[in-house]
């Protein structure tokens, strides 16, 4: 999209929903940072970072001595987190706007100066991962680490029990993702590609979630199904009727017990091995 917009739109109200879940994931992001090593002083990257809230802690990670580079397509975003970075005195942060999708996506600046990269559902909207995947080879020093979470499959969002209407979202959703040229499952895709690049995987692991109504990740994915149907209608792909089947399945999960189960999330962190 020509404004450097994508599949979920990056309105004010997208925004603000990015923000809650990155709050919801928080601790997971952390722990993973923890994992990977990534730690004060150290370079870094964010990579399809939006309005930026993991920057910002990356950058508060890696302090003043630090860098951190937070690289979106989205000039809305990047203002935003230029203005947070300016209000926080977080100097280290700096932002790029560079469209990782095309083969500007590989000329990351500063090529074998990176301690490390993060790159959190974002794989999943490119029609291109090429780019993106070539950048992070060459920007990593040699024991650089990528950190990656994306989604293995996200047909696994699913309501038990359910009347059907949310199934239909999943479907639909992954239908309007595909046809902007995105894969949800695109988790699975990306071992043989990095292993072709020269890195090394050094963990994997399901950040996967199961909870009931009021669960932080039940509510998560209802704050999503919240937001997502009337972009889905724009685009083509929901009608008044799915919305009806969805408003019967969320009705039917308040007034009875009901379980939700998250799309199936995967981190993964690789390494450009030394010589
Ligand atoms: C779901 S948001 C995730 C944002 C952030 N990584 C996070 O975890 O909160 C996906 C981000 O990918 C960015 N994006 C999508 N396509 C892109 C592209 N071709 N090049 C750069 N960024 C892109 C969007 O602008 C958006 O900020």
């Amino acid at each position: 999209m020509a404004d450097g917009s994508y599949a979920l739109g990056t309105h004010p109200a997208e925004r603000r929903r990015l923000e809650r879940q990155h709050a919801i994931w928080r601790e997971e992001t952390l722990a993973a940072w923890h994992r990977a090593g990534f730690t004060a002083g150290q370079r870094l990257l964010d990579l399809g970072c939006g309005p930026g809230f993991a920057s910002l802690d990356l950058a508060t990670l890696v302090g003043p001595g630090g860098r951190v580079l937070a690289v979106d397509r989205s000039p809305a975003y990047l203002d935003h987190l230029r203005w947070e970075a300016a209000e926080r005195r977080l100097p280290q942060l700096e932002v790029l706007e560079l469209d990782l999708a095309t083969d500007d996506g590989a000329t990351l600046p500063d090529r074998g100066g990176w301690d490390g990269a993060w790159c959190r559902w974002v794989c999943l909207f490119l029609p291109r991962l090429d780019p993106l995947l070539a950048g992070i080879a060459a920007a990593l020093r040699p024991g650089g680490r990528l950190v990656v979470h994306d989604y293995v499959r996200w047909d696994t969002f699913s309501l038990h029990p359910s009347g059907g209407g949310v199934a239909r979202f999943v479907e639909r959703t992954i239908a309007h993702w595909r046809s902007e040229g995105g894969d949800p499952d695109v988790a699975g895709r990306l071992p043989a590609q990095l292993e072709a690049r020269g890195l090394r995987l050094l963990q994997a692991r399901s950040l996967m979630a199961c909870g009931a109504g009021q669960d932080p990740k039940a509510l998560w994915l209802q704050d999503f199904l919240e937001a997502y149907p009337p972009r889905l209608a724009q685009a083509g792909f929901w009608t008044a009727e799915d919305q009806r089947a969805l408003e019967a399945d969320l009705a039917q999960a308040a007034r009875h017990q009901a379980f939700w189960v998250t799309p199936a999330l995967v981190e993964q962190i690789w390494e450009r091995p030394l010589p």
